[in-house]
């Protein structure tokens, strides 16, 4: 279905819950006691979804593993919405435990951040010392064969951005894209200026990347001579992309949230048991999808554990 402003909405990025077991200095998440959805009730929302054009579907957090029902989640609504595309995204603690049972309930692609393979660096960043944890998890989901797997990489300035030739160099040795995120004021950082790498910036180091097909939207894809995966770029703050933007958001307590960078989410969990008005009111956030973030302004920003990534 088609906004306001003639952008294709086609992504429901699903937010299970807003628990993490991570501390990562931008995120800003703290362990909030909320309302999280059953998988009854994700299957019910994600019916609506999808018979309002959403064909590819992402559960985040937060870190959705920790729901100890996350399989079932995925199961419900793969079941709900078949979506062409069931994807996790992960810090990838969990990850070595759950992945196979992710992909049976129908999991096909898979996300994993890692901003760092220096194991001090990655405990200073996360407040967990679970380097080995994480990268046993993306040896996992790489051995289970998921159509995708990526790797999600946020480089802040003088703290783990020495690390960005290991990081690329997974691409060469693994099948996975890794994709730099340019860092977003969603975290309240108090230096959030000074820690920023615009994308521009951090291609320049990488002179052997050329310009290649792909990257889902959003990402920007390079290729380099005898790499497995690609290297991608994610720039929310130097280039802007929500002209381009085709996704909404449901929080685990089921509000709907069109936009990451604006304040406004619609709780739709009171028409959950009417499945017309459901996807009315599905219909009208659709319509409510603002023309862009204002991350410039730098106000009013939810941290991402509680907007899913
Ligand atoms: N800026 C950029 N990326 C962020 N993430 C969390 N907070 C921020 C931020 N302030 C990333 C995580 C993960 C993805 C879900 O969102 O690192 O890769
Ligand atoms: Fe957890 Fe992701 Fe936030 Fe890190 S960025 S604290 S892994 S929700």
């Amino acid at each position: 279905m088609k906004d306001s402003y003639g952008r294709e909405i086609n992504y429901l990025r699903v937010s299970v819950t807003q628990r993490c077991n991570f501390r990562c200095a931008y995120c800003g998440a703290a362990d909030p006691d909320a309302r999280e959805l059953s998988p009854g009730q994700f299957a019910l929302f994600a019916a609506a979804f999808a018979r309002a054009g959403i064909t590819k579907i992402r559960l985040t957090g937060g870190e959705p593993l920790m729901r100890e029902d996350i399989a079932e989640i995925a199961a419900a609504v793969r079941e709900a919405a078949r979506p062409e595309t069931l994807a996790v995204t992960t810090n990838g603690v969990l990850l070595a435990q759950k992945a196979a049972a992710l992909k049976k309930a129908g999991v096909n692609a898979v996300n994993i951040s890692i901003d760092t393979l220096d194991g001090d660096c990655f405990r200073r960043m996360t407040g967990r010392d679970a380097l080995a944890a994480v990268t046993g998890g993306l040896e996992t989901a790489l051995a289970l064969g998921f159509d995708r797997v990526k790797v999600n990489t946020v480089l802040l300035r003088g703290v783990n951005d020495g690390d960005a030739d290991r990081l690329v160099a997974l691409a060469r040795d693994y099948p996975v894209d890794v994709r730099f995120i340019e860092l977003m004021p969603t975290g309240g950082m108090a230096d959030y200026r000074e820690r920023l790498i615009p994308s521009g910036e951090l291609l320049a180091r990488f002179p052997g990347l050329a310009p290649a097909p792909g990257g889902d939207g959003v990402a920007v894809c390079y290729a380099a001579e005898g790499f497995l995966g690609r290297i991608g770029f994610i720039s929310p703050v130097s280039q802007k992309f929500c002209h381009r933007c085709n996704r909404l958001r449901l929080l685990a307590d089921g509000r709907v949230k069109p936009c990451l960078g604006q304040p406004d989410a619609y709780d739709l969990l009171p028409y959950l048991n009417d499945p017309e008005r459901l996807y009315e009111e599905i219909c009208h956030c659709i319509q409510k999808k603002p023309a862009g973030h204002h991350f410039e302004q730098d106000r009013g920003l939810d941290p991402m554990n509680r907007i899913g990534g």
